[in-house]
């Protein structure tokens, strides 16, 4: 049976007893938004610059391509941060698996993005797994252990969507036969921002197979409008869902059109404030005001146990102007292309993550069950670790 390593142990898994559990499907084919080619034993991304317009995957090779596929977001999202910086140190330590390049490696792509804790989380794991080993071992164990990371995310985010069906099916039995319940979410905490499933998505992709009519919002989430991804996979996956302008949340609340709130998380403090993608905040307030439910699905590998108050410890990326002040889309000729909003020498500000107090959220799904966001509560589901 399938047990979920604690954090900062080495997996248990292996392929045979985890294949085959996932759900992405892109033109009818299985993907992961990471793999090794089983082939030329080569890791392969799904490129998300180019999404949803075009699905492009490519190849990375050296741990410089793994750090600006980070920092530059061809991958992004939490978890699949922290399995892509794992894949990153079993390919440097492939090459050079002496203690002060994997030292190295880990500086490198520990500095890519500092907000999403997965990032540390894998980094740490990979190189407490490997510094004592001998070196003729090391480039096998880091390619396992990373295989292993991506796996455990799978099935961790395979049982947040287990916990979350059932939330989902509580809130669609009190609605009237055939109605949908309606879902709102920010961002992309789906397929592509983790291995696979998604943390925030997979509650919905349970309940859609199982038969529970949902509608989801999808906010566009400027600047970058991750929206469009998460729009992009419910699509495939034949959920009926409509993209909106990440003002209009509020708008549906009171009109009493939103049923739940879900959204993911890049850092989960221990006492339970959720740290996720600009504009989370304001609408967990929406919510709170409308008396709407508001959950954060909770991977546990992005708790971090060092940290109590979200809002004055957690450090906020702060990306470039030109997110903010540029829209990149499809033009009508198909070319991809980046087109300005604001007038000539208008300087942008881009906070890219905000924090919302667990005061805020009626519950974290985590692969464990579902807790109030506090201290208590997470201590009840992840003793091992509050009391560590
Ligand atoms: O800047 P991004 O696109 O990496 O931010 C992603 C998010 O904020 C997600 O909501 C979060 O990482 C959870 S992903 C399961």
């Amino acid at each position: 049976m399938f047990t979920v390593p604690a954090i900062g142990q080495t997996g248990t898994l292996s392929h045979a007893t985890t294949a085959g559990r996932g759900i992405m499907k892109v033109d009818g084919k299985h993907y992961r938004s990471i793999w090794r080619d089983p082939q030329s034993g080569q890791v392969r991304i799904i490129d998300q610059r180019w999404l949803p317009h075009e699905f492009r995957v490519v190849t990375l090779d050296s741990l410089d391509l793994f750090a600006t596929a980070i920092r530059d977001m061809w991958v992004r999202g939490a978890p699949l941060i922290g399995a892509t910086a794992a894949y990153g140190m079993a390919v440097r330590v492939g090459e050079n698996p002496s203690d002060k390049a994997l030292e190295r490696a880990r500086a490198t792509l520990l500095d890519t993005r500092p907000t999403a804790v997965n990032l540390r989380w894998a980094l740490d794991r990979v190189t407490k797994r490997l510094l004592p080993l001998p070196t003729r071992e090391r480039a096998r164990a880091a390619m396992r252990l990373a295989e292993s990371i991506a796996e455990e995310d799978i099935e961790i985010n395979r049982r947040i969507g287990r916990h979350g069906l059932d939330v989902i099916r509580t809130i669609a039995m009190n609605k009237p036969d055939g109605e949908p319940v309606r879902l709102l979410t920010h961002c992309n905490a789906g397929w592509i921002a983790t291995v696979d499933w998604g943390t925030a998505t997979s509650p919905m992709y349970h309940a859609h197979d199982a038969g529970i009519p949902i509608h989801v919002w999808v906010d566009e989430t400027r600047p970058r409008n991750q929206g469009a991804l998460t729009s992009w996979e419910l699509g495939c996956h034949g959920i009926g869902h409509s993209y909106i302008v990440d003002n209009a949340g509020g708008h549906l609340m009171q009109h009493g059109l939103v049923d739940m709130v879900i959204t993911g998380t890049d850092r989960t403090t221990a006492n339970g404030d959720v740290c996720n993608k600009i504009g989370t905040y304001l609408k967990a307030l929406a919510a709170h005001d409308n008396a709407i439910p508001f959950y954060v699905a909770l991977p546990s590998p992005t708790i971090d146990w060092t940290v109590d108050d979200g809002v004055r410890n957690i450090p906020i990326e702060q990306r470039a102007s030109s997110e903010t002040t540029h829209v990149t889309g499809r033009t009508p000729d198909g070319s991809i292309r980046a087109v300005q909003v604001s007038p000539d020498g208008t300087e942008g500000s881009n906070p890219a993550f905000d924090v919302t107090p667990g005061r805020l959220i009626t519950g974290l799904i985590t692969e464990r069950g579902v807790c109030e966001a506090s201290g208590t509560g997470l201590a009840g589901l992840f003793p091992e670790f509050a009391s560590a």
